[in-house]
């Protein structure tokens, strides 16, 4: 595809799947109108497309099978949980915040995969209790205390029922594996590297030893060891690492004779006008390939927990423009009614945007101009190079489009900034499931 001219309107391939702009010009998702979705509920807004969402969630579990888990931490509300359930997909949580929140939400802890490098005695307890479907193990310490947690049993208040977990409960355990292969991407988002605070290293000989702790216990009757797990990065744009993981894998899992691979997430996503990234189904494809020219078997699980690609490109965020300041000399910048603190990517990644006016989404943007937030630093840029139309001025809705993954999830109240609603749009109704802060939840916590 050759990129589109700078200053051209936004693709319609980084708009959500049912985004449409009419005869006027004016941008609807799930056939509800942005400007109005931002006059009724206030700004800024974070704008999910649930048919997209519902999609991508059904293309991941058609490609990869049952057990594809969607990656929670990069967007996670009660309402997403159960989206993601009902459309049949696992739910990778790395917490016990976010294993609370699923949990809320209804969905069954079998269907659950714990994640953490530094799970404590009371997660992994609560994991337990309730009796998540996959424990991925990645430290010594960690096999250690679950050994302990279930030899002992500790009583769990306001976990389970009877608050008791269930005796010699036997959790499915999976190895996270780093195989030493190094991705192209963000350093602050690369993981399957040998120097990682992450997993067991393949070449320094602690998976072996993970291993062979692992086997121990499975044959103990204490956990069933069941897979290995790697996860190389995110944002990943090539589809060869994963091969490459695969093939580097391969020779520690094949005599292993376990049942399940993971290659954790990563698939990256579109952000911008011109970029391409490849689908669900050519990710998982490519592993396929990857394991059988391996000497995989064919009936071993082989798996993915995506999270950005499900849900980066089905949201949008929408500010109000509030200061149009020109610097002469320098550029002009536009100062929306949020910032770092509802995307704080750009600040820690240095992740571009694009911008544009939902009440003219197919105008052109000649006027080059740094999007900023309202925070008290100069960081706190939410577009650093964004072109937005001639007319745009104060009061304007803009638009930051793929902005559904690693925002809402990252946000923070810093400068006491209360943290934006979440709305669902869909069929012509927009459903608000996470409500906007108040001054009020400001000082909730105070005591
Ligand atoms: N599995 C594991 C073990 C992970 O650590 C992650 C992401 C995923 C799955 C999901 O990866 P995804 O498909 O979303 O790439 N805040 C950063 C991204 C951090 C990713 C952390 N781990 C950002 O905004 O780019």
């Amino acid at each position: 595809m050759i990129p589109s001219a700078p200053d051209g309107p936004v693709d319609r391939s980084v708009l959500p799947s049912t985004a449409e702009i009419d005869a006027d010009g004016r941008l609807t998702i799930g056939g509800c109108d942005l400007v109005e979705l931002a006059e009724t509920h206030g700004t800024p807004l974070f704008v999910y497309d649930e048919t997209h969402l519902r999609t991508a969630c059904r293309e991941a579990v058609d490609a990869w099978g049952d057990g594809v888990a969607y990656a929670t931490k990069a967007f996670l509300c009660m309402a997403m949980a159960r989206l993601a359930h009902e459309e049949g997909m696992c739910l990778d949580v790395a917490t016990g915040g976010e294993l609370h929140v699923v949990l809320a939400a209804g969905v069954p802890a079998d269907r659950l995969v714990l994640h953490g490098n530094n799970k404590s005695t009371e997660e992994l307890a609560a994991a337990l209790a309730v009796g998540v479907g996959r424990i991925i193990v990645d430290s010594f310490d960690e096999i250690d205390r679950l050994e302990a947690l279930i030899a002992d049993p500790p009583e769990l208040a306001g976990t389970v029922d009877d608050g008791v977990m269930p005796p010699r409960w036997r959790p499915k355990v999976l190895a996270r594996i780093t195989p030493g292969v190094e991705v192209h991407t963000h350093e602050f988002v690369r993981t399957g590297q040998e120097d990682s605070k992450f997993g067991f290293g393949l070449t320094s000989g602690a998976a072996a030893r993970a291993v062979e702790k692992l086997a121990a216990l499975d044959a103990q009757g204490i956990v069933e060891f069941v897979g290995i797990h790697a996860h190389l990065g995110s944002q990943v744009f090539a589809l060869a690492p994963f091969a490459q993981a695969i093939h580097v894998l391969a020779d520690f899992f094949a005599p292993l004779g376990l049942p399940e691979l993971v290659v954790g997430g990563g698939l990256g996503v579109a952000y911008v006008n011109g970029e391409e990234a490849p689908v669900m189904a050519d990710w998982a494809a490519s592993v396929a390939d990857a394991c059988q020219e391996a000497g995989i078997a064919a009936d071993v699980r082989v798996t993915a927990e995506p999270g950005r690609s499900i849900v980066a490109a089905a949201g949008v965020t929408l500010y109000r423009v509030g200061t149009v300041k020109d610097v002469p000399g320098h550029r002009t910048y536009l100062a929306v009614d949020g910032g770092m603190s509802d995307n704080p990517r750009p600040v820690l990644y240095g992740s571009g945007y694009e911008a544009f006016l939902p009440r003219s989404a197919d105008a052109h943007r000649p006027m080059g101009v740094r999007v900023v937030g309202k925070h008290c630093e100069t960081g706190d840029v939410v577009v650093a190079d964004a072109f937005v139309p001639q007319s745009t001025s104060v009061d304007d809705i803009l638009c930051t489009p793929v902005t559904g993954a690693y925002g809402h999830s990252m946000a923070s109240n810093y400068n006491k900034v209360p943290r934006p609603a979440v709305v669902f749009v869909a069929d012509g109704i927009a459903r608000v499931v996470v409500r906007r802060e108040t001054l009020d939840d400001l000082i909730r916590l105070d005591v």
